[in-house]
């Protein structure tokens, strides 16, 4: 079966039922979106992979669960193993080889995609006009999203063969066009 977006969106919403989550997802979708875009990669198979790679979060919010017993459920589901491994690893707990492209870009934006985020709550324009320099100030501050991996977020752009000025803006630039949709100010709201 080749899944669509489409599948992939209600697979993860029956499952995740918090905002947070479904926000957080979708933010990973749109910087995966842009580099499968970039790279002339299966734009919609990156965005399943990156819509559902914390599907289970919810159900499994432990690590001796997340993601790995999220597995069966996709295979159940009739995902194929190609969407299902790149989801796995993810996990930095898994240690799995990050040996494609889109292993590669999904490590890389998971946490950045969220840091932007968090970000962008904070600014009275949301992400717009949103620099590299303010969001690496902000990588510095322990205390500010202290839930995000600093250490991931560097290894993300090495992974890719990045500045971190370039793939923050990569991340900022893809997230720009769903900024409501995750909850930040846009333009739009005058
Ligand atoms: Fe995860
Ligand atoms: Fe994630």
């Amino acid at each position: 079966m080749r899944p669509t977006r489409e599948q992939a969106w209600e697979t993860l919403t029956r499952y995740t039922k918090s905002e947070s989550l479904r926000r957080h997802a979708l933010a990973v979708e749109a910087s995966v979106g842009f580099y499968a875009r970039l790279y002339g990669e299966d734009e919609e198979l990156w965005r399943c992979v990156a819509l559902l790679h914390d599907f289970d979060y919810e159900i499994h919010p432990t690590l001796d669960k997340h993601p790995q017993d999220g597995a069966p459920i996709l295979r159940e589901e009739g995902y194929p193993e190609e969407l299902i491994e790149a989801a796995l690893s993810h996990a930095e707990h898994l240690a799995m080889p990050r040996d494609t492209q889109l292993k590669k870009v999904l490590f890389a934006c998971d946490e950045l995609s969220g840091f932007v985020h968090a970000c962008g709550l904070v600014r009275p324009t949301g992400i717009n006009g949103l620099e590299p320099q303010s969001v690496k100030k902000k990588l510095k501050q322990p205390s500010f999203a202290a839930g995000v991996h600093r250490d991931e977020v560097y290894a993300g752009a090495e992974l890719l063969e990045l500045s971190l000025d370039e793939h923050i803006t990569n991340v900022v630039t893809a997230m720009q066009p769903i900024a409501k949709d995750l909850g930040l100010r846009s333009t739009e709201d005058g």
